[in-house]
């Protein structure tokens, strides 16, 4: 018919705690839509191979110490500079699969005592998820999978905190577009579950939708 546009890509987003297994659900998720004949991508933030990347890169590995603020704003850019090349994958009907997003921008900033509308001001206006998978896992348990590296924020008592920032965070997302999963379970079962609900957004009516702006 006039004016009918192709279906856009969906915008699928993948939070948690460190070590909660996103990385492994992104990769197993891009490869079974790829599979299954839908064309998808993967995506990450922070994206260190980027200018602002290289930044956040030496701020995580202890080589670089930032003002607080700073590092938010640079979090912040590092998607921004990413987000023309997301927008246009999703318009051309591909769908995005990230690693990571604004929420996690929040929560790890917002415990350092940064006021919650200040962390979220700079991300106001990017591309918006159709879908927010949270893989839920307890600290406890995310340590015990082969423990933590030597990146700021790996420690259980930061873990413990940014937990409770995301549940926030849940919260005050759109209805039905922040799903919690239980993360503490085998990578199939899991992986069984995303591919379900991520299947539900690509069948439904969002995707002859233009992409949403986060929160406006
Ligand atoms: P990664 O382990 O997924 O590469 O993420 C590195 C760390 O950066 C992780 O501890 C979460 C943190 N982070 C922020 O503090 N702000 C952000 O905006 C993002 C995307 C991650
Ligand atoms: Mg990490």
């Amino acid at each position: 018919a006039a004016g009918a546009r192709q279906r856009r890509g969906a915008f699928i987003v993948f939070e948690g705690l460190d070590r909660s297994g996103k990385s492994t659900q992104v990769a197993r998720l891009v490869q079974q839509l790829n599979e299954r004949g839908v064309k998808a991508v993967a995506a990450r933030f922070p994206d260190r191979t980027l200018t602002t990347g290289k930044m956040i890169d030496s701020y995580l590995s202890q080589k670089a110490d930032l003002d607080d603020r700073a590092i938010h704003l640079l979090f912040s850019a590092n998607r921004w500079e990413r987000a023309n090349q997301i927008l246009e994958d999703l318009n051309r009907g591909t769908t995005v699969v990230c690693d990571r997003y604004a929420f996690s921008g929040i929560a790890f900033s917002a415990i350092k005592g940064l006021s919650w509308s200040w962390c979220r001001a700079p991300d106001i206006g990017l591309p918006a998820p159709d879908l927010v998978l949270f893989l839920r896992i307890s600290p406890s348990a995310a340590q015990s999978r082969g423990g933590f590296g030597d990146e700021r924020y790996e420690k259980t008592e930061v873990q413990q905190r940014v937990k409770g920032a995301f549940k926030r965070l849940g919260e005050s997302v759109e209805e039905g577009k922040w799903v919690e999963l239980e993360a503490d379970r085998g990578v199939d079962e899991v992986g069984q579950e995303v591919l379900r609900r991520v299947e539900e957004v690509l069948q439904g009516a969002g995707m002859d939708k233009e992409v949403g702006k986060l929160w406006t």
